[in-house]
């Protein structure tokens, strides 16, 4: 059975609350208890979620993360970029955005989500991230309740959340990776980017053995030598930690990225024939089709995002 298969598989299991994304035990007793008084578990709508992220830092989370909310957007779907970069946001800057209030503001109480959500120029909705507060790069274990609440508060209202997070093993970032339907990896074609890709990989399976990975190559110079490295780092997963990696596809390295100018809308808007824009745009066709999908789903209350990440925070 391929992913594809299997994300379908899953989000029907999903919506006839067959299965806990949590495991077996995920549910708890006293849940299948009530389900068992009740005549089944309540059911509601809910985004898909997709975690961007990488062991080493700079590989291009956040240029992927902001492309790919876009092409969304572009393709009908209801989509919120959220800036998990806790302390280091950027993502408005590649959006065009100016907020005032932030995700700080937000889980200290002092704004609510409709007043921290941004639209951005080219479509996608973004709630952005706290940039130079060094006191949000580790958030307090009520702040994550309140990312959690305010994230299944976005999912219920969403079709898609691509969250964009800092790079490495920080809890926080470990949790938000735990608390997503997938992980979409972005690494490089050398050995630092994929070292450090293969640690998070076992890091976060450790936590839950049924975390899914999709794998991006970015700043590819020769073609194929992406799915190269892909092939090497998925051979070391398997074998040691056990875990089947997907692919997604690679990005070539193109100097029209890095000369982008602040200020500037998104290449894959403007650019849409750049080499880079149509990388982007097969891999949001793989995306699609991997995932079985990315409309929403019906998931049983408390397999949705907001109890995955209260769940997982309990074991970090
Ligand atoms: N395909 C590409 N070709 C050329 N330059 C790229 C490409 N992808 C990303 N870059 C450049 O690499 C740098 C890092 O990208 P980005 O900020 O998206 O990485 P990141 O993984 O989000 O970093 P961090 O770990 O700091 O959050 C940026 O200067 C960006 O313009
Ligand atoms: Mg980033």
């Amino acid at each position: 059975m391929d992913l594809t298969d299997r994300g379908r598989q899953m989000q029907k299991a999903q919506q006839k609350g067959e299965r806990s994304a949590l495991g077996p035990r995920g549910r708890g007793l006293f849940g299948r208890l009530l389900d068992g008084i009740r005549g089944g578990p309540t059911l509601r709508r809910e985004a898909v979620s997709i975690a961007v992220a990488s062991g080493k830092g700079g590989t291009g989370k956040s240029f992927l993360a902001t492309s790919l909310a876009v092409l969304l957007h572009r393709r009908g779907l209801r989509t919120t970029l959220v800036d998990c970069d806790f302390g280091l946001a950027c993502d408005h800057l590649l959006l065009g955005v100016k907020p005032t209030v932030t995700l700080q503001q937000l889980l200290g109480g002092q704004a609510t989500l409709d007043q921290v959500l941004l639209t951005s120029p080219c479509g996608p909705r973004l709630l952005p991230g706290a940039s130079g507060v060094r006191r949000m790069a580790a958030p307090s274990d009520r702040e994550l309740l309140a990312f959690a609440r305010e994230l299944g508060e976005l999912a219920a209202r969403d079709d898609v959340l691509v969250l964009d997070l800092g790079a490495g093993i920080a809890p926080a970032t470990v949790l938000t990776m735990l608390g997503a339907d997938w992980i979409v990896l972005v690494t490089q074609p050398e050995i630092a980017a994929l070292v450090d890709a293969y640690a998070v990989i076992k890091c976060v399976a450790q936590l839950n053995e049924r975390a899914r990975f999709l794998v991006v190559t970015n700043r590819v110079g020769t073609p194929g030598r992406g799915e190269l490295a892909f092939q090497r780092l998925t051979e070391v997963a398997r074998q040691h930690v056990g875990v089947v990696l997907h692919y997604l596809g690679e990005i070539v390295d193109d100097a029209a990225v890095t000369q982008h100018r602040l200020g500037q809308l998104p290449l894959v808007a403007t650019e849409p024939e750049a080499a880079t824009s149509r990388c982007l745009q097969r891999l949001t066709d793989r995306l699609e089709v991997l995932c079985g999908g990315l409309s929403p789903r019906e998931v049983a209350g408390d397999q949705g995002i907001e109890a995955r990440f209260k769940q997982h925070r309990l074991f970090l």
